[in-house]
């Protein structure tokens, strides 16, 4: 049987950006965080690196203002970097408070202005401001801020339910467009619930799984994105997908990234001759922004014929690597590399959604009633290319910003309503699940082939042909078979595909992430693309 389910604030997602909103609100509002696998399924448990902010009294927010504007390509919207940055500094003391356990230096002073914890580098930033808990950032955090929601009588945390769609009142036939919940399949019941709420916060992560070969969990499938692009908001800028330069290449190591901050704290790229390469793409060598380091090690693979690179940290004293980098060098040894004595073979790997649902400063959407925060929405920070460690800190700072966004409309909006059941009378059992299967494969990997690092306008088109005959498939399937997890993910992430697809063609230019041999040259005016879907609501 289905059940129905009433909140005041229902967050789907239990990463970074959702537990922190569902934190700052009041003890008074039932809360609701739904995850579609165990609680930790997101990207937040696997972020290594750490959060940038200003935290040195040596760094200023002007500097980490201006790395951020020159990573991202001249798109980044500055009234949102500067918003961030501004608010970077007690996003970390509450996380602090919070009790999250971030690395201490043991060298620094009061007296000479030094900050109290560690302070690490990544590429594009020109000063230390990465916060970090060795290189297991994203674990601490997300174990501490669960820890805290678990005290809270009022925070409901739902497992294994996958939001399928938003209930509008447009969707409903009623007059108005405001968001009034959600339709939750429930994995251990089977049922399709109905979610009723005052507010609805997508904080659904990224889309990166859309790609062969990613750094993310397999949760990443953009389903925050389609469902508010189905339900009338605007997306903006999917064609800025970030690559993430070291991924671990070896054959059973799957999705394992080798963090910024190794080449933070001095490790080398490197061709299996033992060359370095970097110097000749970039001054800033390793350091360059993501972009940069991703598309000289694809070029160097392409023109060497060679299936991987070499990530170089063996010149360290070893101490100072098993130190710093814990998880990295037990992970290696776990396929026979010791870091301390030899090389890493690393790839680029499908990282990181700049774009998304696009919001303003508070996380609000274009449909009354839904916020977007974190991966899932695109807030201008990123631009055409996201500074490293800068996306932790997004989330943070949004969370904070919708929570109080919300607090401020909350008392003139009505209890959540009683909504019509999920109608399941039209759908039977699959008996052809190898469908899914199959176009899963397939998707991803013609997204890999021709919307990967570097495009043209042949390889997009077809990319284009292809994702239409499967959304066409895909919807014929999910119109007579009962919804499951794999369904519900391969038709978002088809979505999200055929739209990262068409912002791909509507830029005319190479910029940041988006590289194409048709346009080599940047164009004089920086433009976001902006998509709307027919039933956009603004
Ligand atoms: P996530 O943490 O991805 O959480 C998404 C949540 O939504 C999950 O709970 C998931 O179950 C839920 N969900 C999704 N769809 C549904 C649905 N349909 N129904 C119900 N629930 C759903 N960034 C940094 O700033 N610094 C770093 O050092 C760093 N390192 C990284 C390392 C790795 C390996 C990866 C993959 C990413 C890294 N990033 C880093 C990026 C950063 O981790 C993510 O951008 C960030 O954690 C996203 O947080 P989020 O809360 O938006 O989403
Ligand atoms: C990393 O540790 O290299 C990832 C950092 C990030 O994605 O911001």
């Amino acid at each position: 049987m289905s059940r129905h389910f009433q909140h005041d604030v229902l967050v789907i997602g239990s990463g970074a950006a959702g537990l922190s909103l569902a934190l700052t609100l009041p003890s008074h509002l039932r809360i609701a965080v739904l995850s579609k696998g165990d609680l930790a399924n997101g990207s937040t448990f696997w972020a290594q690196g750490g959060v940038a902010a200003v935290l040195d009294n040596a760094d200023t927010v002007q500097s980490h203002v201006e790395d951020t504007l020159n990573a991202g390509g001249g798109l980044c919207n500055e009234a949102a970097v500067r918003f961030t940055v501004e608010h970077s500094r007690e996003a970390i003391q509450w996380l602090i408070d919070l009790g999250v356990p971030f690395t201490r230096d043991d060298h620094s002073t009061v007296e000479d202005g030094g900050f109290e914890f560690h302070l690490t580098r990544e590429g594009g930033h020109s000063h230390r401001r990465i916060i970090h808990a060795a290189d297991a950032t994203g674990a601490a955090i997300f174990r501490t801020l669960l820890a805290q929601a678990r005290t809270r009588p009022n925070i409901e945390l739902l497992e294994q339910r996958v939001a399928i769609d938003l209930i509008t009142e447009r969707r409903l036939g009623l007059e108005g467009e405001r968001c009034l919940g959600a339709y939750v399949l429930d994995r251990s019941t089977g049922e399709v619930d109905t979610h009723s709420a005052r507010f609805t916060i997508l904080a659904s992560g990224g889309a990166a799984k859309v790609y062969l070969y990613t750094s993310n969990p397999d949760g990443a499938c953009g389903d925050g994105i389609a469902m508010a692009w189905r339900s009338g908001c605007r997306v903006g800028n999917l064609e800025f997908n970030q690559f993430h330069p070291t991924c671990l290449y070896h054959p059973q190591a799957k999705s394992f990234l080798v963090t910024e901050a190794l080449r933070g704290e001095g490790a080398y790229l490197k061709l299996p001759n033992g060359d370095r390469f970097m110097e000749r793409f970039d001054p800033r060598a390793e350091l360059a922004p993501r972009d940069i380091v991703a598309r000289a090690i694809d070029h160097e693979m392409k023109r060497l014929g060679i299936d991987c690179v070499y990530l170089d940290i063996s010149h360290k004293p070893a101490d100072f690597v098993k130190t710093h980098f814990p998880t990295v060098y037990e992970r290696c040894l776990t396929f026979g590399i010791d870091i301390t004595r030899q090389a890493i073979p690393v790839v680029p790997a499908a990282h990181y959604t700049c774009g998304g649902v696009l919001v303003d400063q508070h996380g609000r959407t274009d449909v009354p009633g839904l916020y977007a925060i974190g991966e899932t929405s695109f807030t201008g920070l990123h631009g055409a290319n996201r500074m490293a460690s800068n996306s932790l800190l997004e989330c943070f700072v949004y969370a904070r910003s919708a929570a109080n966004d919300i607090m401020t409309q909350l008392p003139d909006i009505a209890q959540p309503r009683d909504l019509p059941s999920w109608d399941a009378s039209q759908v039977t059992d699959s008996d052809e699940d190898v469908i899914i299967a199959h176009n899963w494969d397939e998707l991803r990997r013609f997204m890999w082939d021709y919307v990967g690092i570097v495009r043209t306008n042949k390889r997009l088109q077809r990319a284009q042909h292809r994702v239409r005959l499967l959304l066409d498939e895909i919807d014929e399937f999910y119109s007579n078979y009962k919804v499951s997890r794999d369904l519900i993910e391969l038709r978002n992430l088809a979505q999200v595909a055929e739209l990262m697809i068409a912002c791909a063609m509507a830029r005319k230019e190479s910029r940041g992430l988006h590289y194409t041999l048709d346009y080599p040259d940047m164009l004089p005016e920086a433009l976001d693309t902006i998509l709307a879907p027919p039933t956009y609501c603004g």
